[in-house]
């Protein structure tokens, strides 16, 4: 790869970190220095920044995507089996190379991770000056890395040290291609292939910042929770968990008008739907490090199971009509400053389970969150209130969320 490569992907970057979600640009820096914008008066990009910003996101990672896959040759093309085979773990599916590398065209779901990523690194660095270089674990990095790779661009050796990981040998195999083709090799301490629900570091040494993103929406299907409590002890006390904080609520509204609106509809819209056409019925889940530190000290076990580790009830208050939808929406705070709203990514689009028909009025329900291979996520099932009654003891409380078996 060229040093124009370099250049280009470095200049991807800091556009990204600078323009934040779109609307913000860094002191000093210019729309025209943006690649793919146009000079505009300042007046007219105030109002069309939105749009113009989530163009230039997807351009922005639709042109990391053509430069990687062309390089490491993971695409539609592949002539290696492995590219499309996904692996079925006991904590989850772990995801073909393939369908991990195009995870980058979800480019609200990239730039997020990417600035997020930067802002823990920074904070890390000031946190953590006597402790230089910031090391970041990142876990389930795909063939691409991109957030390491593209972060390697703007920050140098003796700031960051990145070791990644994932199960699945081409995916790593594409990481160090990518990697030597830059010339970033001195930002990567390890580059393996290993399962990240029991990978131990070298000499037990801990991380700065530890980045996780192998979640679907509603935390379906992949290992997201239990690689974090794996990974979460390995972070040195006082360091950046990504995400911070994943947030899953039930809704019941119709998903047909959700999804009318398309994807990337984004907060705004979604609130004025609540207002009208969806109600919110309450928390299912809210995973957090703190809540997987105290799962980890109680000895719950993440592995296979058809039991449920996590529980919450949420009441069904009457309604007139039963044609209507039981729905989960994630959030994903990945910093206190950045945040996967509902609706705004794949990650965070709805799923929808069922037709509020087959439950009784006044009835509760039961979401328990299973690990179990590539059936992990969230069950429900209809419970009698008497039952809940004596399972809460006597807690005055309709909503009982993160309650540990
Ligand atoms: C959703 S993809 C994300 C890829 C990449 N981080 C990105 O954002 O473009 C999740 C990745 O996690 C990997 N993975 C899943 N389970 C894993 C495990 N237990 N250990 C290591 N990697 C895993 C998959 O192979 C896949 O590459």
């Amino acid at each position: 790869m060229n040093k124009a490569v370099f250049d280009e992907i470095k200049m991807i970057t800091k556009a990204i970190i600078a323009t934040g979600n779109g609307d913000r640009l860094e002191k000093g820096s210019k729309a025209k220095d943006i690649p793919g914008r146009t000079e505009i008066d300042e007046n007219s990009e105030a109002k069309n920044s939105e749009i113009q910003s989530q163009s230039y996101n997807e351009k922005s990672c639709a042109r990391l995507f053509e430069i990687f896959s062309s390089v490491t040759e993971i695409n539609n093309n592949s002539c290696f089996k492995e590219d499309f085979t996904s692996t079925i773990l006991k904590s989850g599916k772990a995801i073909s190379p393939i369908d991990a590398g195009t995870c980058i065209l979800d480019s609200s779901r990239t730039i997020a991770f990417i600035r997020a990523t930067y802002e823990a690194i920074e904070r890390a660095k000031e946190k953590f000056r006597g402790d230089l270089p910031i090391r970041v674990l990142y876990a389930g990095c795909g063939p691409f890395a991109p957030f390491a790779t593209a972060l390697s661009t703007v920050f140098s050796q003796n700031e960051v040290l990145f070791t990644v990981i994932d199960i699945h040998r081409r995916s790593i195999e594409s990481v160090k291609k990518i990697v030597t083709a830059l010339g970033i090799e001195d930002n990567f301490s390890d580059i393996i292939t290993s399962d990240a629900t029991n990978f131990k570091s070298k000499h037990s040494q801990k991380y700065h910042v530890l980045i996780v993103e192998v979640m679907q929406r509603a935390l379906s299907v992949e290992p997201q929770v239990a690689i974090m409590a794996n990974l979460i002890p390995q972070l040195i006390p006082g360091g950046y968990a990504i995400p911070k904080e994943i947030s899953v609520e039930a809704y019941l509204g119709d998903p047909n008008l959700i999804f009318s609106l398309g994807s990337q509809i984004g907060p705004d819209k979604l609130n004025k739907l609540e207002k009208s056409n969806l109600l919110r019925l309450g928390k299912v889940l809210d995973i957090s490090p703190k809540l997987i530190r105290k799962m980890v000290k109680k000895k719950v076990d993440f592995t296979k199971s058809d039991k449920p580790i996590l529980r919450s009830y949420i009441f069904i208050p009457a309604q007139k009509s039963k044609e209507i939808y039981l729905m989960l929406f994630t959030r994903v705070e990945l910093t206190g400053q950045i945040t996967l709203e509902r609706m705004s990514s794949g990650i965070t689009i709805p799923v929808v389970f069922t037709k509020l028909g087959p439950f009784k009025e006044s009835e509760f329900i039961e979401f328990g969150y299973t690990i179990d291979g590539d059936k992990t996520g969230i069950r429900y099932r209809a419970i009698r209130k008497e039952s809940v009654k004596l399972k809460i003891k006597g807690l005055f409380n309709f909503i009982i969320t993160n309650v540990i078996r």
